[in-house]
C-alpha cells in the first residue's frame, strides 16, 4: 500500500462588502496613498462592519463558500480547526461555534493561534492527523477580524490590517501530492516587537488600560520587518534546499501578505520570477491567518495537478517557517 500524503482537495473564502481604501485612512491619520502603496504595496482592505459580529462571522461564509463549491456533506467532516489571532470570545472557542453552524455535525473541533503563522502551523497539524490516518476529511478556516483590535488612530497599525478569511479541506492522497516537507520555528525573544499586549491573562483590561488604547495591537515594524525578511526568506530557502528544489521545480510562492516588500525580497532569495508569485495583498492588506488561503482561493483557477507551492510566513511570537505543497487537482469549468 502507498504511503498516505496529506493534499488540499477543496478551497473556500469570504471577505466583508466595506472598502476602506487609502485615501479614507489619508482623512483618518497623517497618511497618503503614495507612501503606503510604496511601503507596503497595500491599496484597499476589507472591513467586517456588522455590529456584534466576530471572526466566527467570517470564518463561517467561508467555509460555506467551500462547502458549496465542492459539493461536500458537512457531516462527513472530522475536525474543523479555526487558525485565528482574533477569536471571537476568550472563552468558548470561535471553532465550535463554527462547526455547528456549517453542520459539521460529526466533528471536533478547536482554535489554533500562532500570529500570523496561524494558518500555515495549522496546515501542518492538519496534514498530520491524515498522514497518521486517524481522520479523512480536515477543515482548516484561517480567519481575523483585525479591525477588531487595530487602532484606527495608529497609522503605523491601520493601514496594514483588513478582515477576511478562507478554508481549505485536506484529504488523504495516495499519489504522492499534498504537502511533502515543512520547516516551521518560534522564538518567543521577539514578542515584544509585536503584540496586544493587554486583555490576556498577564495584563487583564483596566480602565486605564482602556483609555490609553492598551487593548489594541502594536508593532515596531522595523523590527519585525527586518526578521520577517530574513526568517521568511530564510525557511523558503532552506525548503528548496533540503528538497533539492532548484527554482524551476517551484512553480508559485504563496508568502503571508504583511508587506509587498517582504514577498519581492522572499522571492528574491529564492530565485523566483514575479509570475510565480501569488499576490493580493492589494486589495486585503494584512488578515493575519487568512492571507495564504485568500492566495489560494484566488489562484485556484490558475493552479494545476503536480504544481510545487512553497507556503511561508512570519508573524508576531516571533513565529515563521514555510511548507513545501504538491498541489493535487486542476480545476475543470464543471467543479
Ligand atoms: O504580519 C505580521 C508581521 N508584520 C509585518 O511583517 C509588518 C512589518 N513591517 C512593515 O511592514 C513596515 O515596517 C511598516 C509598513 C509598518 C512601516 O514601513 P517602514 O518602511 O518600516 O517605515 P518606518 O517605520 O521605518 O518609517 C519610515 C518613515 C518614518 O518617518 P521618518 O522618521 O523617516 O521621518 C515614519 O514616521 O515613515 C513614517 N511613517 C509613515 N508615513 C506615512 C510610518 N508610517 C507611516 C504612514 N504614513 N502610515
Amino acid at each position: 500500500m502507498s504511503k498516505i500524503s496529506a493534499a488540499i482537495t477543496a478551497v473556500g473564502a469570504y471577505v466583508p462588502e466595506f472598502v476602506l481604501t487609502n485615501a479614507m485612512l489619508e482623512n483618518m491619520v497623517e497618511t497618503n496613498d503614495e507612501w503606503i502603496t510604496t511601503r507596503t504595496g497595500i491599496k484597499e482592505r476589507r472591513i467586517l462592519k456588522a455590529e456584534g459580529k466576530g471572526t466566527s462571522f467570517l470564518a463561517i461564509k467561508a467555509a460555506q463558500n467551500l462547502i458549496q463549491k465542492a459539493s461536500l456533506d458537512p457531516a462527513t467532516i472530522d475536525l474543523v480547526i479555526v487558525a485565528t489571532a482574533t477569536p471571537d470570545m476568550k472563552a468558548a472557542s470561535t471553532a465550535s461555534y463554527t462547526s455547528t453552524q456549517i453542520g459539521a455535525t460529526n466533528a471536533f473541533s478547536y482554535d489554533m493561534d500562532s500570529a500570523c503563522s496561524s494558518f500555515l502551523f495549522g496546515m501542518s497539524t492538519a496534514a498530520s492527523y491524515i498522514e497518521s490516518g486517524r481522520y479523512k476529511k480536515i477543515l482548516l478556516i484561517g480567519a481575523d477580524k483585525m479591525s477588531s483590535i487595530v487602532n484606527y488612530k495608529d497609522r503605523a497599525t491601520c493601514i496594514i490590517f483588513g478582515d477576511g478569511a478562507g478554508a481549505v479541506l485536506f484529504e488523504p492522497n495516495e499519489e504522492n501530492l499534498g504537502l511533502q516537507d515543512e520547516y516551521l520555528r518560534t522564538d518567543g525573544s521577539g514578542r515584544s516587537f509585536l503584540q496586544a499586549t493587554y486583555g490576556g491573562s498577564s495584563h487583564p483590561i483596566t480602565h486605564d488600560v482602556l483609555d490609553n488604547g492598551g487593548h489594541y495591537a502594536f508593532q515596531e515594524g522595523r523590527t519585525v520587518f527586518k526578521n520577517a525578511v530574513s526568517n521568511m526568506a530564510g525557511a523558503a530557502v532552506k525548503i528548496l534546499e533540503r528538497n533539492k528544489l532548484t527554482k524551476d521545480h517551484v512553480q508559485w510562492l504563496a508568502a503571508h501578505q504583511a508587506n509587498k516588500r517582504i514577498i519581492d525580497a522572499t522571492a528574491n532569495r529564492m530565485g523566483l520570477e514575479d509570475d510565480k508569485v501569488m499576490l493580493n495583498i492589494e486589495k486585503y492588506g494584512n488578515t493575519t491567518s487568512a492571507t495564504l488561503p485568500l492566495l489560494i482561493n484566488d489562484y485556484e483557477d490558475q493552479l494545476k495537478k503536480g504544481d510545487n507551492i512553497i507556503f511561508a510566513a512570519f508573524g508576531g511570537g516571533f513565529s515563521w517557517g514555510a511548507i513545501y505543497l504538491k498541489w493535487a487537482y486542476t480545476k475543470t469549468k464543471t467543479n
